[in-house]
């Protein structure tokens, strides 16, 4: 199988968007609640459901967890958020706990989408169960920690129903400015090809370390991998699938392609705390039509540093893609987003649970809109293959770095890394 086919064959017939009817399809009213279940109470998931509650008919009816504390936390949060909104408080029922919440929670016919916000290694088994459910998903980023997964993942991609809708929280995309610049630079749009050729892109990711999960205990050795997953290159996927994945999957939709080779240095420099995850990448991909996009990223200190972005240098003019800082573009078509014209590049307010300012400001709430409408209205969405093709340009850029050498597309398929947990879930039953 070949790196396209490889791709796309997860997409089969649903790959981009069916229309349907939509009360044959949906059985929705426009104004009645999408019923959420969110799986994962952590900092992204809670923050994320919110707000879904705040800016869409979505309502948090369920939750689950594999940890007690975090699921007491977040039906508490919840409880809160729906007597704000004047809604009931979640119902006892629909709170579960433990390795096999998750399959509980989908198997629930009082809920009608699952958002999955676990560790990133669970990304891919709670999807297997969560689309052959039937219900909607979301699923965070990224979708699969390796090629295995990613495989895995795109089989999943090809039962998901005409009926289903299926998010990938890739919110960026759905930015206002980001979605106003995008469009002037992605050829094929009304306005698009502003660039004209595009030669190279320039893309980093500067953020500061994770820190401990409060109140866990090194002793516990597998809780405390869990706990910290952000340190774990086998649940998170290392810094480069995790995080960094945001801006090279904004090249990637901005170019129109994926990489088809790597090469990358890094290494883990400064970080002493348990874990193996780098602390520093640097990554020279290149695209189709030799296009070169050299990413750098950093993910550790507590000195206040947080600046992500890109920019793409083409014949006809330059584009500024920051997540804080001047949103535009220069040369033969030159375009600025108003609100970004004053506010300084690094500006931005570093959010763990991925809610920013700046140019982020409506990221979620655009995107959850516009999943929310997928559902009510159709057409459905489903995201997964797209997800897989991002992560998977992370993994080559991962592996160019693990071993020190080129990677080509193709070789990733063929002999990427698999990563196992080493313990069972189980345990924490
Ligand atoms: N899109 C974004 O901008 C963005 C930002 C931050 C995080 N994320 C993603 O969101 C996901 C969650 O990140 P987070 O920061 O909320 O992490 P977190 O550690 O705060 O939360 C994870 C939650 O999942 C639970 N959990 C762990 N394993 C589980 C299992 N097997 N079954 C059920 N529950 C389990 C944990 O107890 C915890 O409550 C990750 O995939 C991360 O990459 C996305």
């Amino acid at each position: 199988m070949n790196r396209r086919q490889f791709v796309r064959s997860g997409t089969g017939a649903a790959s981009g968007m069916l229309l349907l009817s939509k009360k044959a399809a949906f059985g929705y009213q426009a104004n009645s609640a999408v019923r959420h279940g969110l799986l994962g109470c952590g900092n992204r998931g809670t923050s994320v459901a919110t707000s879904f509650s705040q800016n869409t008919t979505a309502q948090v009816v369920a939750v689950a967890d594999l940890f007690a504390d975090q699921l007491a936390a977040g039906k508490a949060h919840f409880d809160k958020v729906n007597a704000d909104l004047g809604r009931a408080a979640i119902d006892e029922k629909l709170v579960f706990h433990g390795p096999h919440a998750f399959e509980q929670l989908v198997a629930s016919p009082s809920v009608d989408l699952i958002q999955i916000s676990t560790p990133p290694f669970f990304h891919v088994q709670h999807l297997e169960a969560a689309v052959a459910s039937g219900k909607h998903v979301y699923v965070e980023k990224p979708v699969g920690i390796d090629i295995k997964q990613a495989r895995h993942a795109l089989e999943i991609a090809t039962r998901v129903k005409p009926t289903q809708s299926v998010d990938v929280g890739f919110q960026c995309r759905s930015a206002p400015p980001i979605a106003a610049i995008a469009e002037r630079i992605k050829s094929g749009t009304p306005n698009g090809g502003a660039l004209g050729k595009i030669a190279s892109v320039t893309g980093w990711y500067f953020a500061p370390a994770s820190k401990e999960h409060p109140g866990s205990d090194p002793q516990k050795k597998d809780e405390y991998r869990l706990r910290n997953w952000l340190w774990d290159r086998a649940i998170s996927g290392d810094i480069l699938v995790e995080q960094n994945i945001h801006i090279v999957d904004l090249c990637n939709w901005l170019v129109g392609a994926h990489p088809l080779k790597a090469t990358a240095s890094g290494g883990r420099n400064i970080l002493t705390h348990a874990g193996d995850c780098w602390d520093n990448y640097q990554v020279e991909f290149t695209y189709p039509n030799d296009v070169r996009f050299s990413f750098s990223s950093t993910q550790f200190g507590d000195y206040g540093v947080f600046d992500a972005g890109l920019r793409l240098f083409g014949s006809n003019g330059m584009a500024a893609v920051p997540y804080a800082g001047p949103m535009e573009i220069k040369g033969a078509q030159p375009w600025t987003w108003q609100e970004s014209a004053g506010t300084a590049q690094g500006s931005g307010q570093f959010a763990a649970n991925g809610s920013f300012l700046d140019n982020l400001k409506f990221a979620d709430r655009d995107k959850e809109r516009t999943f929310i409408d997928s559902i009510v209205n159709g057409p459905t969405h489903n995201q997964i293959a797209a997800g897989v093709e991002t992560a998977l340009s992370c993994m080559l850029g991962r592996m160019a770095g693990l071993q020190r050498r080129e990677v080509q597309w193709d070789d990733l398929l063929a002999h990427g890394e698999n990563y196992e947990l080493g313990f069972s879930v189980d345990r924490f039953a």
